[in-house]
């Protein structure tokens, strides 16, 4: 018995955090066990991982040992949460997952192939079932962000035309994968986008 991965994914600011919830009601609303996580983090050692990644004094961060770090974070994840959950039939939701990877470090930081090919390992062969990406300008996003400039971390800070680079790696994702990556328009109204996605889950549950 497998059970159901869903991610959710976007950029910074896109509201991914409040349609992850949604989607655990959505699910726990019909007597299914949900498991939510998020990457990078996830496990103890993931969420380590995630301290020394999104560190914004570690400015000297190669873009390979970054994009290895979120596949470290990630292999942990899926062989101490992730594999499990579905093996005993529960529903997996996550706040990003290798698209995340791809979109920034493929992309954003022009590692391209290597991205996919480091993940594979990362993530052996759970492919999630269905992937939530909350479409929303980069710069729509980087203004949602409240917090200071200073409080923000390594990503976070990293200057608009990466955040570009990043959103049209991820509208290119949409496209090679229409199967499994659903596009929201994510400056509707919440409740609008809660509802665009619950039909699209009543769908996955067939
Ligand atoms: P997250 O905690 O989801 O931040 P936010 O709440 O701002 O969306 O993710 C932290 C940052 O890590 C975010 O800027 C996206 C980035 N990221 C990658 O660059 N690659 C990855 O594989 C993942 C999972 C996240």
């Amino acid at each position: 018995m497998r059970g159901l991965f869903v991610t959710v994914e976007g950029p910074d600011g896109s509201g991914k955090s409040t349609q992850v919830e949604n989607i655990r009601k959505f699910f726990e609303d019909r007597g299914m066990d949900v498991i939510l996580s998020r990457e990078p983090g996830g496990t103890v050692i993931g969420e380590r991982i995630r301290n020394i990644i999104l560190d914004k004094d570690l400015k000297e961060m190669d873009p390979m040992t970054e994009a290895m770090l979120y596949a470290a974070s990630r292999s942990q994840h899926v062989a101490q949460v992730i594999a499990p959950a579905l093996s005993q039939g529960k529903v997996v939701v996550c706040d990003r997952f290798v698209d995340s990877s791809l979109a920034y470090q493929g992309f954003g930081r022009g590692l391209g192939e290597a991205v996919a090919v480091i993940n594979s390992y990362a993530i052996r062969d759970y492919m999630p079932d269905m992937t939530f990406l909350m479409k929303l300008d980069p710069e729509a996003g980087i203004h949602r962000i409240e917090r200071s400039r200073a409080e923000q971390d390594r990503l976070e800070q990293e200057k608009l035309t990466f955040h570009k680079k990043v959103y049209e790696g991820f509208l290119e994702l949409e496209k090679e994968h229409p199967d499994r990556i659903v596009g929201i328009d994510a400056s509707l109204p919440k409740d609008r986008i809660r509802d665009l996605i619950f039909a699209k889950l009543e769908e996955l549950l067939g």
